[in-house]
Protein backbone atom coordinates (compact mmCIF):
# COMPACT_ATOMS: atom_id res chain seq x y z
CA UNK A 1 0.00 0.00 0.00
CA UNK A 2 1.33 3.60 -1.21
CA UNK A 3 0.09 6.92 -0.29
CA UNK A 4 -0.61 10.11 -2.93
CA UNK A 5 0.69 13.25 -1.92
CA UNK A 6 -0.30 15.47 -5.17
CA UNK A 7 1.57 18.90 -4.57
CA UNK A 8 4.04 16.95 -2.31
CA UNK A 9 6.98 19.22 -3.65
CA UNK A 10 4.93 22.32 -2.37
CA UNK A 11 5.60 23.97 0.85
CA UNK A 12 2.67 21.92 2.81
CA UNK A 13 3.12 18.58 0.74
CA UNK A 14 6.67 17.89 1.58
CA UNK A 15 5.99 18.65 5.23
CA UNK A 16 3.64 16.07 5.10
CA UNK A 17 5.70 13.71 2.78
CA UNK A 18 8.69 13.74 5.34
CA UNK A 19 6.16 13.31 8.10
CA UNK A 20 5.13 9.51 6.26
CA UNK A 21 7.76 8.51 5.31
CA UNK A 22 9.03 9.12 9.11
CA UNK A 23 6.73 6.33 10.14
CA UNK A 24 7.94 4.01 7.56
CA UNK A 25 4.99 4.45 4.58
CA UNK A 26 5.61 4.27 1.35
CA UNK A 27 4.43 7.49 -0.58
CA UNK A 28 3.88 8.41 -4.02
CA UNK A 29 4.02 12.29 -4.83
CA UNK A 30 2.76 13.46 -7.93
CA UNK A 31 3.65 17.13 -8.55
CA UNK A 32 4.40 19.47 -11.74
CA UNK A 33 7.11 21.32 -9.74
CA UNK A 34 5.20 24.86 -11.17
CA UNK A 35 5.56 26.28 -8.00
CA UNK A 36 7.02 22.96 -5.89
CA UNK A 37 10.76 21.70 -6.24
CA UNK A 38 12.57 18.60 -6.12
CA UNK A 39 15.04 19.80 -3.63
CA UNK A 40 11.85 19.93 -1.27
CA UNK A 41 11.81 16.44 -0.72
CA UNK A 42 13.73 13.94 1.46
CA UNK A 43 15.89 11.04 -0.26
CA UNK A 44 14.44 8.06 0.78
CA UNK A 45 13.80 4.63 -0.97
CA UNK A 46 10.40 4.99 0.21
CA UNK A 47 9.71 7.57 -1.81
CA UNK A 48 8.41 7.92 -5.66
CA UNK A 49 8.49 10.94 -7.83
CA UNK A 50 6.55 11.28 -10.46
CA UNK A 51 6.26 14.42 -12.56
CA UNK A 52 3.22 15.54 -14.22
CA UNK A 53 -0.20 17.36 -13.53
CA UNK A 54 -3.19 16.03 -11.97
CA UNK A 55 -5.18 17.51 -14.73
CA UNK A 56 -3.59 14.37 -17.31
CA UNK A 57 -6.44 11.79 -17.13
CA UNK A 58 -3.97 9.42 -18.92
CA UNK A 59 -1.64 9.74 -16.26
CA UNK A 60 -3.97 9.61 -13.59
CA UNK A 61 -5.67 6.21 -14.60
CA UNK A 62 -1.95 4.90 -15.21
CA UNK A 63 -0.87 5.62 -11.84
CA UNK A 64 -3.93 4.96 -9.87
CA UNK A 65 -3.96 1.55 -11.97
CA UNK A 66 -0.12 0.78 -11.02
CA UNK A 67 -0.76 1.69 -7.14
CA UNK A 68 -3.16 0.93 -4.59
CA UNK A 69 -3.44 3.93 -2.30
CA UNK A 70 -4.34 3.23 0.79
CA UNK A 71 -5.07 7.49 1.07
CA UNK A 72 -4.94 10.29 -1.54
CA UNK A 73 -3.83 13.58 -0.01
CA UNK A 74 -5.02 16.11 -2.08
CA UNK A 75 -2.41 19.44 -1.91
CA UNK A 76 -1.97 20.21 -5.41
CA UNK A 77 -2.82 24.07 -6.37
CA UNK A 78 -2.40 27.44 -8.09
CA UNK A 79 -2.44 28.25 -4.55
CA UNK A 80 -1.74 31.64 -5.61
CA UNK A 81 -5.02 33.55 -5.09
CA UNK A 82 -3.43 36.85 -7.20
CA UNK A 83 -2.94 34.25 -10.04
CA UNK A 84 -6.21 32.75 -10.03
CA UNK A 85 -7.52 36.63 -10.44
CA UNK A 86 -5.26 36.97 -13.73
CA UNK A 87 -5.94 33.46 -14.98
CA UNK A 88 -9.37 32.28 -13.67
CA UNK A 89 -9.55 29.36 -16.94
CA UNK A 90 -5.97 27.88 -15.91
CA UNK A 91 -6.42 27.70 -12.31
CA UNK A 92 -10.00 26.40 -12.63
CA UNK A 93 -8.36 23.48 -14.59
CA UNK A 94 -5.87 22.35 -11.95
CA UNK A 95 -8.18 23.45 -9.04
CA UNK A 96 -11.38 22.72 -9.79
CA UNK A 97 -10.85 19.96 -12.70
CA UNK A 98 -7.97 18.18 -11.30
CA UNK A 99 -10.10 17.19 -8.01
CA UNK A 100 -12.80 15.73 -9.65
CA UNK A 101 -10.23 13.59 -11.87
CA UNK A 102 -8.66 12.38 -8.51
CA UNK A 103 -12.54 11.84 -6.36
CA UNK A 104 -13.11 9.75 -10.02
CA UNK A 105 -9.65 7.96 -9.98
CA UNK A 106 -10.07 7.36 -5.84
CA UNK A 107 -13.91 6.24 -6.29
CA UNK A 108 -13.10 3.88 -9.24
CA UNK A 109 -9.52 2.03 -7.00
CA UNK A 110 -11.59 2.20 -3.92
CA UNK A 111 -9.23 4.56 -2.07
CA UNK A 112 -9.58 4.07 1.67
CA UNK A 113 -9.61 7.60 2.41
CA UNK A 114 -9.22 11.22 0.27
CA UNK A 115 -8.26 14.21 2.15
CA UNK A 116 -8.51 17.62 0.29
CA UNK A 117 -6.82 21.07 1.37
CA UNK A 118 -9.40 23.44 0.76
CA UNK A 119 -9.15 27.21 2.39
CA UNK A 120 -10.29 29.90 4.45
CA UNK A 121 -10.60 32.27 1.57
CA UNK A 122 -14.31 30.12 1.25
CA UNK A 123 -15.09 32.42 4.13
CA UNK A 124 -14.77 35.76 1.90
CA UNK A 125 -15.18 39.04 3.77
CA UNK A 126 -18.01 38.02 5.58
CA UNK A 127 -17.47 40.06 9.18
CA UNK A 128 -18.77 37.09 11.87
CA UNK A 129 -15.17 36.11 13.87
CA UNK A 130 -14.50 33.82 14.24
CA UNK A 131 -14.98 31.42 11.19
CA UNK A 132 -17.07 28.22 11.88
CA UNK A 133 -17.38 25.79 9.87
CA UNK A 134 -21.33 25.56 9.33
CA UNK A 135 -21.54 29.69 9.08
CA UNK A 136 -22.19 30.87 5.53
CA UNK A 137 -19.32 31.27 3.03
CA UNK A 138 -18.72 34.12 0.64
CA UNK A 139 -15.84 33.30 -1.83
CA UNK A 140 -14.77 36.22 -3.46
CA UNK A 141 -12.12 35.40 -5.97
CA UNK A 142 -11.53 32.14 -8.69
CA UNK A 143 -9.34 30.34 -5.81
CA UNK A 144 -12.33 30.71 -3.20
CA UNK A 145 -14.50 29.77 -5.22
CA UNK A 146 -12.92 26.36 -7.04
CA UNK A 147 -12.01 25.53 -3.44
CA UNK A 148 -15.56 25.72 -2.33
CA UNK A 149 -16.84 23.60 -4.94
CA UNK A 150 -14.24 21.35 -4.73
CA UNK A 151 -14.66 20.90 -1.15
CA UNK A 152 -18.54 19.74 -2.11
CA UNK A 153 -17.22 17.60 -4.43
CA UNK A 154 -15.09 16.00 -1.94
CA UNK A 155 -17.48 15.72 0.93
CA UNK A 156 -20.32 14.84 -1.26
CA UNK A 157 -18.26 12.17 -2.13
CA UNK A 158 -18.86 9.90 0.58
CA UNK A 159 -22.75 10.46 0.59
CA UNK A 160 -22.99 10.04 -2.60
CA UNK A 161 -20.77 6.88 -3.61
CA UNK A 162 -19.02 6.05 -0.06
CA UNK A 163 -15.53 7.31 -0.51
CA UNK A 164 -14.07 8.20 2.75
CA UNK A 165 -13.26 12.09 2.09
CA UNK A 166 -12.43 14.95 4.11
CA UNK A 167 -12.04 19.05 3.41
CA UNK A 168 -9.66 20.73 5.95
CA UNK A 169 -10.11 25.02 5.27
CA UNK A 170 -6.25 25.66 6.21
CA UNK A 171 -5.80 29.19 7.42
CA UNK A 172 -3.06 31.38 7.17
CA UNK A 173 -0.39 28.99 7.19
CA UNK A 174 3.79 29.43 7.73
CA UNK A 175 6.83 27.63 8.16
CA UNK A 176 10.29 26.59 6.51
CA UNK A 177 10.04 26.20 2.99
CA UNK A 178 7.39 28.53 1.83
CA UNK A 179 8.60 30.48 -0.79
CA UNK A 180 8.87 34.81 -0.25
CA UNK A 181 9.51 35.90 -3.78
CA UNK A 182 6.32 36.86 -5.12
CA UNK A 183 4.82 40.10 -3.51
CA UNK A 184 1.50 37.71 -2.57
CA UNK A 185 3.74 35.33 -1.31
CA UNK A 186 2.58 34.32 2.60
CA UNK A 187 3.20 37.16 4.78
CA UNK A 188 5.66 35.95 7.15
CA UNK A 189 8.06 34.28 4.48
CA UNK A 190 8.32 38.34 3.26
CA UNK A 191 9.30 39.76 6.52
CA UNK A 192 11.45 37.07 7.68
CA UNK A 193 13.02 37.38 3.81
CA UNK A 194 13.27 41.35 4.38
CA UNK A 195 14.61 41.11 7.96
CA UNK A 196 17.45 38.76 7.24
CA UNK A 197 18.57 41.03 4.09
CA UNK A 198 18.24 44.06 7.01
CA UNK A 199 20.88 41.90 9.58
CA UNK A 200 22.97 41.26 6.96
CA UNK A 201 23.45 45.71 6.00
CA UNK A 202 20.68 45.57 3.04
CA UNK A 203 18.96 48.54 2.43
CA UNK A 204 15.31 47.33 2.66
CA UNK A 205 12.11 48.35 4.75
CA UNK A 206 8.98 45.23 6.22
CA UNK A 207 6.06 47.22 3.75
CA UNK A 208 2.77 47.02 5.69
CA UNK A 209 -0.47 47.59 3.12
CA UNK A 210 -3.41 49.54 5.43
CA UNK A 211 -2.16 50.30 9.18
CA UNK A 212 -1.03 46.86 10.67
CA UNK A 213 -3.94 46.41 12.42
CA UNK A 214 -5.69 43.35 10.13
CA UNK A 215 -5.52 39.89 11.45
CA UNK A 216 -4.48 36.60 10.69
CA UNK A 217 -4.66 33.53 12.48
CA UNK A 218 -1.28 31.95 11.50
CA UNK A 219 -1.17 28.25 12.03
CA UNK A 220 2.68 26.55 11.81
CA UNK A 221 2.56 23.90 8.85
CA UNK A 222 3.67 20.99 11.72
CA UNK A 223 0.35 21.61 13.03
CA UNK A 224 -1.37 21.43 9.88
CA UNK A 225 0.60 18.19 8.97
CA UNK A 226 -0.81 16.72 12.26
CA UNK A 227 -4.37 18.13 11.11
CA UNK A 228 -4.10 16.40 7.69
CA UNK A 229 -3.02 12.84 9.58
CA UNK A 230 -6.21 12.81 11.66
CA UNK A 231 -8.68 13.80 8.99
CA UNK A 232 -7.12 10.73 7.64
CA UNK A 233 -7.19 8.35 10.24
CA UNK A 234 -10.70 9.53 12.43
CA UNK A 235 -14.02 7.81 11.08
CA UNK A 236 -15.67 11.27 12.23
CA UNK A 237 -14.02 13.32 9.83
CA UNK A 238 -15.83 10.97 6.54
CA UNK A 239 -17.80 13.94 4.81
CA UNK A 240 -17.25 16.60 7.20
CA UNK A 241 -15.22 20.12 6.71
CA UNK A 242 -12.50 21.05 9.07
CA UNK A 243 -11.13 24.65 9.96
CA UNK A 244 -7.10 24.08 10.65
CA UNK A 245 -6.23 27.10 12.59
CA UNK A 246 -5.01 27.63 16.14
CA UNK A 247 -8.26 30.08 16.91
CA UNK A 248 -5.98 33.02 17.77
CA UNK A 249 -6.02 36.44 16.50
CA UNK A 250 -2.46 38.06 15.36
CA UNK A 251 -2.30 41.28 14.01
CA UNK A 252 0.46 42.33 11.88
CA UNK A 253 2.15 44.91 13.94
CA UNK A 254 1.98 41.77 16.64
CA UNK A 255 3.57 40.12 13.75
CA UNK A 256 6.40 42.40 13.18
CA UNK A 257 7.02 42.68 17.28
CA UNK A 258 7.40 39.10 17.53
CA UNK A 259 9.82 38.78 14.48
CA UNK A 260 11.57 41.73 16.50
CA UNK A 261 11.80 39.78 19.80
CA UNK A 262 13.87 36.98 17.68
CA UNK A 263 15.80 38.70 15.18
CA UNK A 264 16.92 41.56 17.47
CA UNK A 265 16.07 43.94 14.90
CA UNK A 266 14.05 44.35 12.01
CA UNK A 267 13.95 46.89 9.13
CA UNK A 268 12.02 50.10 9.17
CA UNK A 269 8.37 49.47 8.68
CA UNK A 270 7.12 51.45 5.46
CA UNK A 271 2.83 51.72 5.62
CA UNK A 272 1.29 51.64 2.12
CA UNK A 273 -1.87 51.86 1.50
CA UNK A 274 -4.20 48.90 1.71
CA UNK A 275 -4.35 46.00 -0.42
CA UNK A 276 -8.12 46.31 -2.94
CA UNK A 277 -9.90 43.13 -1.24
CA UNK A 278 -7.73 42.28 1.46
CA UNK A 279 -9.84 40.87 4.59
CA UNK A 280 -9.80 42.82 7.14
CA UNK A 281 -10.08 40.23 10.46
CA UNK A 282 -9.28 36.43 10.20
CA UNK A 283 -9.88 33.60 12.83
CA UNK A 284 -10.58 30.16 13.01
CA UNK A 285 -13.15 28.46 15.59
CA UNK A 286 -11.30 25.30 15.72
CA UNK A 287 -13.37 23.27 18.49
CA UNK A 288 -15.09 20.89 15.79
CA UNK A 289 -11.42 19.38 15.06
CA UNK A 290 -10.40 20.05 18.81
CA UNK A 291 -12.77 17.41 19.40
CA UNK A 292 -11.09 14.80 17.62
CA UNK A 293 -8.20 15.86 19.27
CA UNK A 294 -6.12 18.42 17.68
CA UNK A 295 -4.38 20.98 19.67
CA UNK A 296 -1.94 23.12 18.01
CA UNK A 297 1.06 22.65 19.47
CA UNK A 298 3.66 25.95 18.48
CA UNK A 299 2.44 29.32 19.83
CA UNK A 300 3.36 31.98 16.64
CA UNK A 301 6.62 32.91 18.77
CA UNK A 302 7.44 29.45 18.41
CA UNK A 303 6.59 28.78 15.12
CA UNK A 304 8.18 31.68 14.03
CA UNK A 305 11.40 31.19 15.86
CA UNK A 306 11.67 27.86 13.75
CA UNK A 307 11.21 29.39 10.52
CA UNK A 308 13.20 32.57 10.88
CA UNK A 309 16.19 30.01 11.96
CA UNK A 310 15.62 27.33 8.40
CA UNK A 311 15.40 31.01 6.49
CA UNK A 312 18.73 32.17 8.37
CA UNK A 313 20.27 28.68 7.73
CA UNK A 314 19.31 28.93 4.24
CA UNK A 315 19.68 31.81 3.03
CA UNK A 316 23.09 32.70 3.75
P1 LIG B 1 2.67 25.37 -2.93
O1 LIG B 1 2.52 26.19 -4.16
O2 LIG B 1 3.98 25.34 -2.24
O3 LIG B 1 2.23 23.85 -3.22
C1 LIG B 1 1.37 23.47 -4.26
C2 LIG B 1 2.05 22.33 -5.01
O4 LIG B 1 1.18 21.87 -6.05
C3 LIG B 1 3.36 22.76 -5.69
O5 LIG B 1 4.38 21.83 -5.42
C4 LIG B 1 3.02 22.78 -7.18
O6 LIG B 1 4.14 22.52 -8.00
C5 LIG B 1 1.95 21.69 -7.24
N1 LIG B 1 1.04 21.82 -8.38
C6 LIG B 1 0.44 22.94 -8.85
N2 LIG B 1 -0.31 22.65 -9.93
C7 LIG B 1 -0.19 21.31 -10.13
C8 LIG B 1 -0.72 20.40 -11.10
N3 LIG B 1 -1.52 20.83 -12.09
N4 LIG B 1 -0.40 19.09 -11.00
C9 LIG B 1 0.44 18.64 -10.02
N5 LIG B 1 0.98 19.45 -9.11
C10 LIG B 1 0.67 20.77 -9.15
O7 LIG B 1 1.51 25.85 -1.93
P2 LIG B 1 1.18 25.40 -0.44
O8 LIG B 1 1.11 26.63 0.37
O9 LIG B 1 2.03 24.27 -0.02
O10 LIG B 1 -0.33 24.88 -0.64
C11 LIG B 1 -0.71 23.51 -0.55
C12 LIG B 1 -2.22 23.44 -0.57
O11 LIG B 1 -2.77 24.11 0.57
C13 LIG B 1 -2.87 24.10 -1.79
O12 LIG B 1 -3.99 23.33 -2.19
C14 LIG B 1 -3.33 25.45 -1.24
O13 LIG B 1 -4.40 25.96 -2.00
C15 LIG B 1 -3.73 25.08 0.17
N6 LIG B 1 -3.72 26.22 1.10
C16 LIG B 1 -2.56 26.83 1.47
C17 LIG B 1 -2.60 27.89 2.39
C18 LIG B 1 -1.36 28.59 2.87
O14 LIG B 1 -1.47 29.46 3.74
N7 LIG B 1 -0.17 28.23 2.38
C19 LIG B 1 -3.83 28.35 2.91
C20 LIG B 1 -5.00 27.70 2.49
C21 LIG B 1 -4.93 26.63 1.62
C1 LIG C 1 -3.90 33.88 2.71
C2 LIG C 1 -3.38 32.87 1.71
C3 LIG C 1 -4.43 32.47 0.76
C4 LIG C 1 -5.63 31.96 1.53
C5 LIG C 1 -6.10 33.02 2.53
C6 LIG C 1 -7.18 32.45 3.40
C7 LIG C 1 -1.01 33.05 1.40
C8 LIG C 1 0.08 33.57 0.56
N1 LIG C 1 -2.24 33.40 1.02
O1 LIG C 1 -4.19 35.14 2.10
O2 LIG C 1 -3.97 31.42 -0.08
O3 LIG C 1 -6.65 31.66 0.66
O4 LIG C 1 -5.01 33.37 3.38
O5 LIG C 1 -7.56 33.38 4.38
O6 LIG C 1 -0.80 32.33 2.35
N2 LIG C 1 0.78 41.90 3.75
C9 LIG C 1 1.55 43.01 4.04
N3 LIG C 1 2.81 43.06 3.51
C10 LIG C 1 3.33 42.08 2.69
C11 LIG C 1 2.52 40.95 2.41
C12 LIG C 1 1.25 40.90 2.96
O7 LIG C 1 1.13 43.92 4.75
O8 LIG C 1 4.47 42.21 2.25
C13 LIG C 1 -0.55 41.81 4.37
C14 LIG C 1 -1.67 41.55 3.42
O9 LIG C 1 -2.14 42.73 2.83
C15 LIG C 1 -2.69 40.88 4.36
C16 LIG C 1 -1.81 40.12 5.35
O10 LIG C 1 -0.52 40.71 5.27
O11 LIG C 1 -3.42 41.86 5.05
C17 LIG C 1 -1.70 38.63 5.04
O12 LIG C 1 -1.35 38.50 3.68
P1 LIG C 1 -1.00 37.11 2.98
O13 LIG C 1 0.07 36.41 3.73
O14 LIG C 1 -0.79 37.38 1.53
O15 LIG C 1 -2.29 36.22 3.23
P2 LIG C 1 -3.86 36.45 2.95
O16 LIG C 1 -4.09 37.63 2.10
O17 LIG C 1 -4.54 36.38 4.27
Amino acid sequence: MSTLVTGGAGFIGSHLVEELLSQGRSVVVLDDLSTGKVENLPESENLTFIKGSITDRELLRNLFDSYRFDTVFHLAAVASVFKSVEEPVETHRVNFDGTLYLLEESKRTKVGKFVFSSSAAVYGDLPELPKREDMPVKPLTPYGVDKYASERYVVNSFSLYGLKATALRFFNVYGERQDPSSPYSGVISIFINRTLKHLKGEKTTIDVYGDGKQTRDFVYVKDVVKALLIAERDERTNGEVFNVGTGKETSLLELIKTLKEIAGEVPPVRFLPPREGDIRRSAADVSKLEKLGYSPSFSLKKGLERTFRWFAETLS
